[in-house]
């Protein structure tokens, strides 16, 4: 159970001083009911609360989609450079953080949530989370280098990397899924078989694909149907 004026601050309806004024100018209903005492509590599960006659749906977390650009760092805070956190400032959460990292010049999907248990599991080294990365590459890659990645390279850990999967959009562009997350683990794999990554950029990860109309900085909240499917498959 919630106190109905925290829920709504919560779901962003507004800040606490003005959901207790709308609270009390009766926009707001629970079941059906105008509610106007902003301690009232509400079942945050099943009570279906409207606000100015739309149904407000309570979420526990947020999700947001980042196509991270170059320059900027995956880390809540940072002395000196730029961090992914102030790029998603205007959204009003202040405690979202990275799933994972992505290299300084590294482009694309980041997930941003203030959910630290699906975090959790999508990083976990025993859940083999695929990630998709478009990689760029200053000579052409061979079909054996390819099967070499595709096999598993000595990249200078205990073991050989995990088995991947490649796919050469054209000679010096790649695709290559990982589902591993070792510290530069693609510039290290590349290097492993005598290439330089010139770019990368991630394009999906555990299912979820980073949309194409996403400019580089942009970002937007998952579809019900993208958190379904980030956090299915991991349990
Ligand atoms: N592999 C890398 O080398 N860098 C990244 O940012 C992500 C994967």
């Amino acid at each position: 159970m919630l106190r109905l004026d925290k829920l709504l601050c919560e779901m962003k309806v507004g800040t606490r001083s003005q959901v207790k004024k709308d609270l009390k100018q009766g926009l707001v209903t629970v079941n059906g009911e105008t509610v106007t005492r902003p301690e009232y509590k509400v079942d945050e599960g099943t009570d279906r609360i409207t606000y100015k006659g739309k149904p407000v749906s309570y979420q526990k977390h947020v999700y947001y989609m980042l196509n991270k650009p170059a320059g900027v760092v995956s880390a809540t805070k940072d002395n000196t450079c730029r961090t992914v956190t102030e790029l998603l400032r205007d959204t009003g959460h202040t405690d979202l953080f990275p799933v994972g990292r992505l290299d300084k010049d590294t482009e694309g999907l980041l997930l941003m949530t203030d959910d630290g248990e699906l975090a959790h599991r999508l990083l976990s080294p025993k859940k083999h989370v695929e990630k998709v990365y478009e990689v760029g590459i200053t000579e052409e890659l061979s079909e054996a280098d390819a099967r070499r990645l595709e096999n598993g390279v000595d990249i200078g850990e205990e073991r050989l990397t995990l088995p991947a999967k490649v796919e050469i959009a054209d000679g010096k562009r790649i695709f290559l899924t990982i589902t591993e997350g070792k510290f530069h683990q693609v510039k290290r794999m590349l290097r492993a078989v005598g290439h330089e990554v010139v770019s990368l950029r991630r394009v999906a990860m555990g299912g979820l694909e980073l949309d194409a109309g996403l400019a580089p900085g942009g970002y937007r909240e998952l579809s019900e149907e993208e958190i379904a499917v980030i956090k299915g498959g991991h349990d």
